[in-house]
Order: structure tokens, then sequence, then C-alpha cells
């Protein structure tokens, strides 16, 4: 398939640019410093998605079958790039016509407020004694901004008309692909305290063309 891969030189980023090339797609990466991409055959745009206009992603988006996107915060001086750079990306989809996208948001999103989501629930239904009472509050309380900015890209997505799947992942690690993770719809998974950067992508990737997924949140954990 023609897929265009969003910050590709992030964590998730570069699993999904080495497995979606392993797997034979045939790949354009965007990312704000191309020069630190991994040394594949893909085609490579620079943008940084906090400025970037519409207009100049579309040559990157036009004819993919897919968009897959790992953009999220590096540091506190890129909060807000999630939802901006979503916006900029759904865009350009849709001036080219391009309806499938995949992103990544987080575990606890669920259950974080946003314009077009005020009154999400307080619990989400996977979550259990330990994330729900002890280890969110404080997670949201120094992950406030960076939230804030994923429940903007998720109501990005969901006013959009595109083909979304929000993937939402507990804790990451850098362990090795192992295909071997759990999956829900619109809910966090029991007990799923981690799950690798590359068992993320493996599930984006393995969703690419499957309708059952379009519009959902799915989480994705060990
Ligand atoms: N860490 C966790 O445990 C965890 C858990 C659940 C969910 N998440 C979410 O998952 C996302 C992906 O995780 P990850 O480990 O792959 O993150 P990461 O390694 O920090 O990658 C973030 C990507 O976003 C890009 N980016 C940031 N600002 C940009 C801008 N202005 N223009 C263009 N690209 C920009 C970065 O580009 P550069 O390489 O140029 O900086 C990088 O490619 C996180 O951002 C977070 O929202 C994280």
């Amino acid at each position: 398939m023609k897929l265009t891969i969003f910050a590709a030189t992030g964590g998730i980023g570069r699993q999904l640019l080495g497995q979606a090339i392993a797997a034979g797609h045939d790949v354009t990466t965007v990312a704000r410093n191309p020069r630190g991409l991994s040394p594949v055959p893909a085609r490579a745009v620079a943008a940084d998605l906090a400025s970037a206009d519409p207009a100049a992603l579309q040559p990157a988006v036009a004819g993919a079958d897919a968009v897959l996107s790992a953009l999220g915060p590096r540091t506190k001086a890129d909060a807000g790039v999630a939802a901006r750079g979503t916006e900029v990306i759904t865009e350009a989809m849709r001036a080219a016509g391009v309806r499938r996208v995949i992103v990544v948001s987080a575990a606890p999103i669920g259950t974080i407020p946003s314009p077009g989501r005020p009154h999400p629930p307080r619990h989400d239904p996977g979550d259990g004694f330990i994330i729900r009472y002890l280890a969110d509050p404080i997670v949201k309380r120094a992950l406030r901004a960076h939230y804030a900015d994923l429940a903007g890209m998720e109501d990005v997505l969901r006013d959009s008309d595109l083909d979304w799947t929000i993937v939402r992942p507990p804790r990451l690690t850098d362990k090795p692909v192992t295909g071997r993770y759990r999956t829900a719809y619109g809910q966090n998974i029991r007990r799923g305290v981690f799950v690798s950067r590359a068992d993320v992508a493996h599930y984006m990737l393995s969703v690419l063309d499957n309708p059952e997924t379009f519009r959902r949140t799915v989480g994705v954990a060990n």
C-alpha cells in the first residue's frame, strides 16, 4: 500500500517506518528534521507540524492509501503540536481526497475532558483500582498539557469525516516486536500496563484496511 508516515523520527515512528518498509509498503515520511530518519528507501518531506500549512503537506499525502501519525510533543515547548499538527494533516488529507488515518494517543485520554468531549467518563472501564485511584491522578497532574494536547488531537479526528483510528497505549517500552498484545475497542486493557513501541506500530500497520477499526479508539497493551 502507499503510506504516509508522520513523525517517522520518533520512537513509534521509526518502528512504523521500519516495519512498513519490511512489509513492502511504498512509504513517504514527513519529519521536521529528515536527517533523523532511519536510512531506508522512502521519500522524505520536511515539515514542522507546529507551523505547517496544509497546502504544503498535500503532496506528501496525495495518493496515499493510509496516513499514520506518531506525532506527539517531545518537550514542554512542543505542547499543542499533536492537536495542531493533526488538524493540518487532516486538512491536507481532505484536500487530497485521502480518507484513512491512524494515530497514537494515550491510555488516559478517554477520561480527559476536552472542548469536544467536556464530560468524559470519570474512569475507563479497563482501568483497575491502582490505575484509577493511585497512578492516574499523579500522571494526569504531571502530564496535564501533554494530555490536553492529545485530547484536542482526538477532537480533531472525531470532528472530521475521515476513517480514523485512535490507538491508546499505556506506558511505552523499547522492547522488540512480538505481535502478541491485547486490544479492546473504546476502552483500556485490564492490567495492561505496558506495550512496546514496536508492537504499537505492528498493530497500526495490521489495521490499515480494517473497516471494523474505522472511527474507533482502541486500547492496546501487553
Ligand atoms: N512515552 C510513553 O510512555 C507514552 C505512553 C502513551 C502514549 N504516548 C504518546 O505516544 C506518542 C508517540 O510516542 P513516541 O515514544 O514515539 O514519542 P517520541 O519519540 O517523543 O516522538 C514524537 C515525534 O513527534 C515529532 N514531533 C514533535 N513535534 C514536532 C513538530 N513540531 N513537527 C514535526 N514533528 C514533531 C518528533 O519529531 P523530532 O524527532 O523532530 O523531535 C517525533 O518524531 C507520544 O508523543 C505520546 O503522545 C507516550
